[in-house]
């Protein structure tokens, strides 16, 4: 049985081009979902799976990321002279309730590089990966099962969903044989081959527990597709070394990353909400109302 996960590296150093004009320098981490920053569902996420240490690979124009996470003691101290108290609680839970570490990524060479600059933090042990534009929404937290996962069979463990055909370009595909209750033997990966190509429609979302025989892997590979460091170059590099499973994971998930997913996380989380539903359905109504004039 293999140790629990207390590591957990967040990479958002990206540019999110996809998300142009609003990230020109607000980081797309930072865009409310409803009622909180993209990123606090990661986060909520990891604490929620038992992490303790967030470990955040930042770029450029994501310092809010840093402000967000820090204690506020200008904004605590307003709060408890109003009277806030509940809402002073939550503030100061949500800085204090794990580490925040921060590591620079100098240039957006890609997703493999932006894990290769956790190597200082998470060298020595197991760690979980969360890219946070994949929101998960899940009774369990997804990282959570993948923990058990990894507790269970040891080794790396990647998330995986069950992709139309018609979307296989959109992601890493795996060659996987099943292993039962949800969890396949990564025998192999293909980085986002059209249908014809696609071994099967099984794609790897973005949740990872890695091992750290990574980072030597990621190191000596080299720039791949785009000029960039791929993380699944560096995942196909450790099979054979060490098991690598995929896990159906039990969830929703809406990406964030660019708009059209956004909005959609968005209504639908606020439908969910239940101070929020009857301001959508009113609004919605209103629309209507108004385009049948
Ligand atoms: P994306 O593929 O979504 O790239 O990265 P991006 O730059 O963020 O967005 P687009 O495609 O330009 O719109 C997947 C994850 O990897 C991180 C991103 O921040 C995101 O969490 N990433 C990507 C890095 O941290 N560094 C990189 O060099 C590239």
């Amino acid at each position: 049985m293999s140790a629990s996960i207390t590591k957990c590296l967040f990479p958002v150093a990206g540019l999110g081009t996809r998300f142009l004009p609003a990230t020109k320098e607000i980081a797309k981490e930072m865009l409310p979902l409803v009622d909180r920053p993209i990123i606090e569902y990661g986060v909520d996420e990891a604490v929620g799976s038992g992490c303790r240490e967030m470990v955040m690979i930042t770029g450029r124009s994501k310092k809010a990321i840093e402000d967000h996470f820090d204690r506020s003691f200008e904004l605590e101290e307003l709060l408890k002279s109003r009277n806030k108290e509940s809402l002073y609680n939550e503030v100061v839970s949500r800085s204090t309730r794990a580490d925040f570490i921060y590591l620079r990524q100098h240039r957006p060479l890609g997703l493999g590089h932006a894990v290769l600059c956790g190597e200082p933090v998470c060298r020595n042990e197991y760690f979980g990966v969360i890219l946070p534009d994949d929101v998960m929404v899940a009774e369990t937290p997804v990282l959570s099962q993948l923990i058990e996962v990894h507790k269970a069979r040891g080794g790396c463990v990647l998330a995986l969903e069950e992709v139309p055909e018609a979307d296989t370009a959109r992601y890493g595909i795996v060659v996987a044989e099943s292993a039962g209750d949800g969890v396949f033997a990564i025998r192999d990966m293909v980085e986002k081959p059209g249908p014809e190509r696609a071994p099967s429609r099984l794609a790897i979302m973005g949740r990872y527990i890695l091992s750290p025989g990574i980072f030597p892997l990621l190191s000596a590979q080299g720039t791949g597709a785009g000029g960039e460091i791929q993380l699944t170059d560096g995942i196909r590099a450790i099979i054979g070394a060490e098991p690598v499973w995929g896990l159906l994971y039990r969830g929703r998930r809406f990406d964030c990353g660019t708009q059209v997913g956004w909005l959609d996380a968005n209504i639908s989380l606020a439908m969910e909400h239940p101070a929020l539903r009857e301001v959508v359905l009113e609004a919605v109504r209103r629309c209507g109302e108004r385009n049948s004039i």
